[in-house]
């Protein structure tokens, strides 16, 4: 097993399928009950044992370096009034100074391109990369199941679910050369592929550990599906010399990137929340 203490955050695109309200609100910002995707990766990211995390960020996105950063006047009139749990919750967003660091995509090139932005952060050793708008519910972070079983032998692991044979075009869809329990090796990776271009419905999501010399391949990549810089054409391009295990995980995902996935989030969470779970489910049922 190899540790993995870094973990990079791209959270530079433009969030066109959340318009209008992503006009002025960064996708990572918007809320699952009271918490922020962003928090949600964050914390899953901690529970896997990472001690650092950069956040790829774009233009109009200084909403999550504020989050992130302490609110002088709220929290002294938090404390002021008593609030003691209140002002706990916000203080516990603020990471230890040097833990956090930014650096800006200054153009929205695609996810591989964001990636790239992060190598002179990440120099010389595997990161984790998680993308806070997959918000993964599992019973082991999702992060923690592939840190768990990444050896640097492995070259770049990808997290993988078991997508309808409709939803394939949404994902990089592996080609499967052997399986053995979770973990799937690969002999090649098709992104954005239609039902019938698909290799097999095993899909990758928004959890990787990379090895650093995605770095070198990813200043050679072309732009492809959606004239973007995809990272799974370079992942791809490094089959032959480092492989691609894809690692079946387990736990739920929520598409948070699509305004359906966000509602089925939100209703998913809200049912299982301890406080206010009986009080939604009675609500919900007038709907039904
Ligand atoms: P998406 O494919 O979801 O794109 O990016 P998007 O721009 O965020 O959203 P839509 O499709 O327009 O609605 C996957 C991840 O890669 C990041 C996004 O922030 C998201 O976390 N990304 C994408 C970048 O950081 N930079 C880019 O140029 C593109």
């Amino acid at each position: 097993m190899t540790a993995i203490a870094k973990a990079v955050m791209p959270v530079a695109g433009l969030g066109t399928r959340f318009l209008s309200v992503t006009k002025a609100v960064p996708k990572e910002m918007l809320p699952v009950l009271n918490k922020p995707l962003v928090q949600y990766a964050v914390e899953e990211a901690f529970a896997a044992g990472i001690e650092q995390i950069l956040f790829v960020n774009g233009r109009g996105k200084n909403a999550l370096e504020d989050f992130f950063d302490h609110a002088p006047e709220l929290e002294a009139r938090l404390a002021e009034s008593g609030k003691t749990a209140l002002l706990s919750r916000i203080e516990s967003t603020v990471p230890a100074g040097g833990q956090f660091a930014f650096v800006r995509q200054t153009k929205p090139l695609g996810f591989g391109h964001a990636v790239l932005c992060a190598k002179n952060w990440v120099q010389n050793e595997p990161f984790a990369i998680l993308l806070p708008d997959d918000l993964m519910m599992c019973d082991q972070p999702c992060i923690k199941q592939l840190a768990d079983q990444y050896d640097l032998s492995m070259g770049n692991m990808a997290a993988v679910v078991d997508v309808a044979p409709h939803a394939v075009s949404a994902y990089g869809v592996l080609d499967i050369a052997s399986q053995k329990g979770d973990l799937l090796q690969t002999k090649g990776v098709v992104e954005k592929p239609t039902t019938e271009q698909a290799p097999s419905t095993k899909a990758i999501i928004g959890r990787y550990i990379l090895h650093p010399d995605i770095f070198k391949v990813l200043e050679t990549q072309q732009p492809g599906v959606g004239g973007e810089i995809q990272l799974t054409d370079a992942l791809s391009r490094m089959i032959p010399t480092h492989g691609l295990t894809g690692l079946l995980v387990h736990g739920h995902r929520f598409d948070c990137g699509s305004v359906e996935g966000m509602v089925e989030a939100q209703v998913a969470y809200g049912l299982r929340d301890p406080l206010m779970g009986e009080k939604i489910r009675a609500s919900l049922m007038r709907w039904l």
